[in-house]
């Protein structure tokens, strides 16, 4: 597995301004949007690509096609929130859903809902979920995806704890994880701390 935090100094910007607790769900929802275009590029930095030829208004010449099967898998609710940027981004995506939610008590993810295709042996499959926080949702759903025969799975997050990259590791090594911020750590309710509080409430203002 490899952890990689993206650098960039608009992204920086950005997550300042989603961790503001004065922030509205209409300017979060924005945010997410944005942040998650970054987190997105670099997460398909290495997709393999195939020459094609293009006509321009002047002139034949050849160009560069997107050459694999790519599919974007939200974890709901949160991950709906950069679904839009990844489908914005990356021609011909298919996308899965994976529902999950913690207990409030005991911070443990239980799958309610679940539409993914059932094959994804040849495919690049990108699970959106910007909050990695004990792990356990995102290991379910990665444990999930290699259930249906995925090779290279790439988590895109916002923010992940310590402990979350952990788990992901002792669970799933093989999952690259990308982020544009690893915090500190958890607090008593495995909240993310200093984090950006509840993303799905944030989100949509629940
Ligand atoms: C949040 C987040 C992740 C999960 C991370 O979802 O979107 O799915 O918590 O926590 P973990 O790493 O400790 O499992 P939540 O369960 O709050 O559901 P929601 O998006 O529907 O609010
Ligand atoms: N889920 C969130 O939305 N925020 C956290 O800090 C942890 C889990």
């Amino acid at each position: 597995m490899v952890l990689h935090i993206v650098d960039h100094p608009l992204l920086h910007d950005l997550m300042t301004r989603l961790r503001d607790r004065e922030t509205s769900s209409d300017d979060f929802r924005a945010l997410t949007y944005r942040a998650s275009t970054f987190l997105i590029a670099e997460a398909t930095r290495d997709l393999p690509t195939r020459e094609v030829p293009v006509a321009t208004p002047l002139e034949a010449t050849t160009g560069r096609r997107i050459a694999t099967r790519v599919v974007a898998v939200p974890v709901l609710r949160a991950g709906i929130g950069m679904l839009q940027a990844f489908v914005d981004l990356v021609p011909g995506t298919e996308v899965g859903y994976f529902g999950l939610e913690r207990d409030e008590e005991t911070a443990v993810a239980r799958r309610y809902y679940e539409k993914v295709p059932k094959e994804l042996g040849g495919a690049v499959v990108f699970l959106l979920d910007p909050m990695l926080a004990t792990g356990g949702s995102a290991a379910m759903a990665v444990e999930g995806l290699l259930a249906r025969g995925a090779k290279d799975v790439r988590l895109v997050a916002i923010v992940a704890a310590p402990e979350g990259v952990d788990l992901l590791l002792k669970r799933t090594n093989g999952t690259s994880i990308f982020v544009a911020a690893l915090d500190r750590g958890l607090n008593e309710r495995k909240y993310i701390l200093p984090g950006l509080g509840d993303f799905g409430d944030r989100l949509y203002g629940t």
